[in-house]
């Protein structure tokens, strides 16, 4: 969603402004726009569209050494130039960058409105620039203070204001901000991969904390003014990861990426001795882990469906009862929340709000919940009582591959720690490490299908609609399948449980509605197949996701039925690698539509708002 970068230093801010800017594009954005100052004042320039429209129509004189740039997903008004940032106020002297929503914009601009202030767009965000313009306070720091005072909501901000031409005023509360440090520079940004090409020495603000940006360094600072010591850290980050490479895409860099992303996740957390797993990060001892009754999982998406298939997997094999539940509901329907139970609460980016508002109602209730997270130091990471770090590496396409993939196995680790000290033997705890390790070369071996894949995919991308379906350990196997293949190739793809078939969707079977079913084999391969002949005998077409000597019948005759093996590991760690070729479906279908597949119309990679 949107992003934020600013620069302070003695070089020409706009180039590396829109340097930024261009980094953050993944985040998903309808309007960007830069402010910069210099001894003439503050210039603007936004617009509606791309970074490159407006880097394209930025005026030849833009000069200044200080500047703060966006990227907006549009929340209150629509995306125009107008409603881009920097939103300024009335003299053209304060501009303000914002990530995040202020509740009370529509009190403050009745409010502004009455004192006779014109309001130039439709944001929430305008309201803040006008309250630092009217203070009338000695520092900008007092007069960001001041205006903040007023305003509810969460809020990532970078302000300028020209009778301060040295500085940049940050703030954050339930945004994220991150100062870079520089020699002789500062940078600002919402999002490290802004930052990385320039400095890894990095400072995160925490919520409530705001900081004062200047060519020499940074203060930071509460909302009441009294200092707080907040040190900026080298981080053990290779900036390499956020570029593409070779690749003509981060989807398709990040797939490939799994096998070593795998590994990441598993290393120093696997125990041959005792078969099991050690994560230290949950700070759980042996008998808060046994004294777990449920395990109830929240998260969004792709993270809800990853969610599931790691539910089934602590069921399976720690024999506690466990559910995944969209974080995006939980809250609204007033849970109950038992002290017995372990809440695991599972993201990529750490930042999405529904999850992370499902936490903190969890917590506020007196609940224990742990963070399955990849981005290090994120609000959600921050906010549980302990985690698994995924290790994945930056993931910057929307969709999500490598992270999902890490998040399976983390789930995996939890599951083994979990059953080990129940009923779990470990006899049984030797075998899923070893089925573990193996994963990672497995995954290589089916993303080497990859162009044996590619004919295949294009004749799903041909379709209007497919379904995808599984049963058991396979269902959340179809849903993940279904998503990736509806965010990149906008096909409607639906998922259901293969056993439902018959009470519904059947109906919409014909020629024109390919199915993807995925038919492990496991204890319910006869009856998957049976639902293949079922489809069959509709003419629908079939994409077959399967293991090596699994017999489809005479099904496997038809011209209209294709099977893709996976190679077979240890049963209950079977979903992972029965979604790998989904990934490259999805990927090869969207290619073919000519889709950007990195940035799929109308979605963000990091959804910060409800
Ligand atoms: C995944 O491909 C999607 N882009 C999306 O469903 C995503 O998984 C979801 O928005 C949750 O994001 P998170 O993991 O960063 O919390």
């Amino acid at each position: 969603m949107c992003g934020i970068v600013g620069y302070v230093g003695s070089q020409q801010a706009a180039p590396l402004l829109l340097e930024g800017l261009t980094r953050l594009e993944h985040r998903g954005y309808d309007s960007a726009g830069i402010g910069v100052l210099s001894g003439s004042g503050l210039k603007v320039a936004k617009r509606a569209g791309r970074v490159r429209d407006l880097a394209a129509a930025l005026p030849a004189r833009f000069a200044g050494r200080v500047g703060i740039g966006h990227t907006r997903w549009a929340t209150h008004g629509p995306p125009t130039d107008a409603n881009a940032h920097p939103q300024v106020d009335a003299a053209g002297r304060v501009a303000v960058v914002h990530n995040g929503i202020i509740d009370n914009a529509a009190a403050l601009r009745r409010r502004l409105s009455d004192e006779g202030v014109q309001l130039a767009s439709d944001t929430d965000t305008e309201v803040i620039a006008h309250l630092v313009a009217r203070s009338v306070a000695a520092t900008l720091e007092e007069r960001v203070a001041a205006a903040l005072a007023l305003v509810e909501g969460t809020y990532g901000l970078a302000i300028v204001h020209a009778d301060f031409p040295d500085r940049i005023v940050v703030a954050r509360n339930g945004s994220p901000l991150l100062i870079g440090v520089g020699d002789k520079e500062m940078y600002v940004a919402s999002d490290l991969a802004a930052l990385v090409r320039y400095t890894t020495t990095v400072a995160h603000l925490q919520d409530g904390e705001m900081a004062t940006v200047t060519a020499a360094g940074f203060t930071t600072y509460r909302q009441d003014l009294t200092a707080t010591v907040t040190p900026a850290e080298e981080l053990d980050i290779d900036p390499g990861a956020y570029d593409v490479g070779e690749h003509a895409s981060f989807m398709h860099k990040e797939m490939l990426e799994q096998p070593d992303s795998a590994e990441h996740v598993l290393r120093g957390r696997l125990d041959d001795r005792f078969g099991t797993a050690h994560l230290g990060g949950l700070g759980l001892d042996a008998r808060e882990t046994r004294e777990v009754r449920r395990v109830k999982v929240l998260g969004c998406g792709s993270a809800y469906y990853v969610g599931e298939m790691g539910a089934s997997l602590i069921e399976e094999l720690a024999r506690v009862p466990a559910d995944a539940e969209a974080a995006s509901e939980f809250r609204y329907r007033n849970p109950v929340i038992d002290p017995d139970t372990l809440y695991v609460a599972v993201s990529q980016s750490g930042e999405t709000a529904d999850t992370l508002l499902a936490v903190q109602e969890i917590r506020r209730k007196g609940g224990r919940v742990v963070g399955l997270v990849n981005v290090v130091g994120s609000a959600i990471a921050r906010e549980c009582d302990g985690g698994i770090y995924l290790h994945a590496g930056p993931e910057v396409a929307v969709a999500s591959t490598k992270a999902l993939t890490n998040m399976f196995l983390g789930f995996a680790l939890l599951a083994l720690q979990l059953g080990r000290v129940r009923d779990l033997s470990i006899a049984d705890g030797h075998r899923l490490i070893a089925g573990l390790r193996a994963l990672p070369a497995q995954i290589g071996e089916v993303l080497k299908r990859e162009e044996e894949l590619r004919p295949l995919a294009e004749r799903l991308a041909a379709a209007e609609s497919l379904f995808f379906v599984g049963r058991v350990r396979g269902y959340p196997v179809a849903r993940e399948g279904a998503q990736k293949f509806k965010e990149i190739s906008y096909r409607h793809a639906e998922a259901y449980p293969t056993s439902e078939l018959k009470h519904g969707p059947l109906a919409l079977v014909s020629p024109a509605v390919p199915t993807v079913a995925i038919v492990p084999d496991d204890e319910l391969v006869e009856r998957n197949v049976g639902a293949l002949h079922e489809i069959a005998a509709r003419g629908g077409p079939l994409v077959v996701v399967t293991h090596a000597g699994v017999d489809l019948g005479e099904v496997a005759e038809r011209p209209d039925v294709h099977r893709i093996d996976v190679p077979a590991s240890e049963r209950e760690l079977d979903p992972i690698l029965l979604t790998i070729p989904l990934q490259l479906l999805a990927y090869q279908a969207a290619v073919h539509l000519g889709h950007d597949v990195d940035k799929p119309r109308n979605l963000a990679k990091s959804v910060t708002v409800e």
